[in-house]
């Protein structure tokens, strides 16, 4: 059969599923890091999850792994149930924070190590050691110990000990969270590309939302042991379903305002006794009471002060960023009286001037106060 006639490859890129987490759950001596949880991953996908410190993460990619036990459900890589299986025989690829090279071993020794306990031959050993490194750029660097490496360099042998082996499934736990700014951007490049070049499943754990909105196809984003909401990078930041996931991922204004009614959509508040009326989009919106407005920076505008269906504030503090300035807004409608809106460099405004906040037509959400004791 030709190419040309091949049928399509489904959307979904998955039936079975690349991994399968089927109401696996985790306590630590009676303590819950992770409630049951429920999660496909698709075949080529990477996958990440975002989410405060302690909020079950490294939990969940250790019971992927099989460095943990789950107290219930079942796990499956491909089509097979992996739950009794040991982690060296699940092929799969791990990167810690830490590198965990093995420090009397040269680059090479290192990421020949997988292959060594998998009785590969030495002739097809030299030749994947080879690929790894030239995969990680690191071609030059064979003789090397870990310690003559920087910490990038270091890292990028962690990954090429993980690809070597082929797995199934590449898991990394906060890989680039020691590294300087400029070099992380540069790690998330690269492994980005070779994740895409090798159409590799990876399930990737971070707690920095700009890196989690940057390289991911879908995120998952957890608190308190729990998977909040989970979407690719832009569902999670113009549609978060919950006050803390539009919080945690990207900047928000919150404003405290009573709902008084909805219709078709349309949601009709009172925000600190100015009234408006603007489309949400959220899945549920609360009953008419007092809930919580929240704004994206840019999905507001700066009036001047008494513009009608404004709400008023002064201006605190302007930050300059260099292409645009950060305004940070007394305003009392708004929670713990903090408002900020950013403008182009040119248009900061001194201190003490008042100002109008126009809010947008669609776009914010409006969640329940009860929402807000859901933080992590
Ligand atoms: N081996 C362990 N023993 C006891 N408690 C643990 C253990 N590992 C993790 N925990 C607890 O489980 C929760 C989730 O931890 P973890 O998965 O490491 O979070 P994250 O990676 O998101 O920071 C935390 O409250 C942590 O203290
Ligand atoms: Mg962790």
């Amino acid at each position: 059969m030709s190419s040309e006639i091949a049928p399509p490859v489904s959307v979904d890129a998955g039936d079975p599923p690349a991994v399968k987490i089927d109401g696996v759950a985790k306590s630590f001596s009676g303590t819950v890091a992770l409630e049951p949880v429920w999660l496909k991953i698709r075949r080529g996908e990477f996958l990440t999850l975002l989410g405060p410190s302690g909020c079950g993460k490294t939990t969940l990619l250790n019971l992927i792994a099989g460095f943990l036990e789950a107290d219930a459900g079942e796990l499956f890589i491909g089509d097979e149930l992996v739950t009794q299986v040991p982690p060296h025989k699940r092929e799969i690829g791990i990167v810690f924070q830490n590198y965990a090279l093995f420090p009397h071993m040269n680059v090479a020794q290192n990421v020949a190590y997988g292959l060594r306990t998998r009785r590969v031959s030495r002739a097809e050993t030299r030749q994947r050691v080879r690929e790894a490194l030239d995969l990680v750029k690191l071609g030059d660097f064979a003789d090397r110990r870990p310690r003559q490496l920087s910490g990038g360099q270091q890292q990028r042998v962690a990954l090429a000990r993980a690809l070597v082996i082929r797995p199934r499934v590449l898991l990394l736990d906060e890989p680039f969270s020691a590294l300087d700014r400029n070099l992380r951007t540069a790690m998330q490049v690269e492994l980005k590309e070779i994740q895409s070049r090798l159409g590799l499943t990876t399930v990737f754990v971070t707690h920095d939302q700009s890196e989690a909105l940057s390289m991911s196809d879908r995120i998952a984003v957890m608190s308190r042991g729990r998977i909040r909401q989970i979407g690719s990078p832009s569902e999670i930041y113009d549609r978060p379903q919950s006050r803390f996931v539009s919080t945690f991922v990207g900047d928000a204004n919150l404003f405290a305002a009573d709902l008084l009614g909805r219709d078709a959509g349309a949601a009709s508040l009172d925000v600190g006794g100015t009234r408006t009326s603007l489309a949400t989009y959220q899945d549920e919106c609360p009953a008419p009471g007092p809930v919580t407005l929240v704004v994206r920076p840019e999905q507001c505008a700066l009036t001047a002060a008494g513009e009608p269906g404004t709400v008023p504030a002064t201006v605190a503090l302007s930050v300059y960023q260099g292409s645009y300035a950060e305004l940070y807004l007394d305003c009392p409608a708004a929670e713990g009286g903090r408002a900020m809106l950013r403008v182009p460099a040119s248009e900061a405004l001194a201190a003490g001037t008042t100002v109008g906040i126009r809010l947008p037509d669609t776009g914010p959400a409006v969640f329940a106060r009860e929402d807000e004791g859901a933080a992590a």
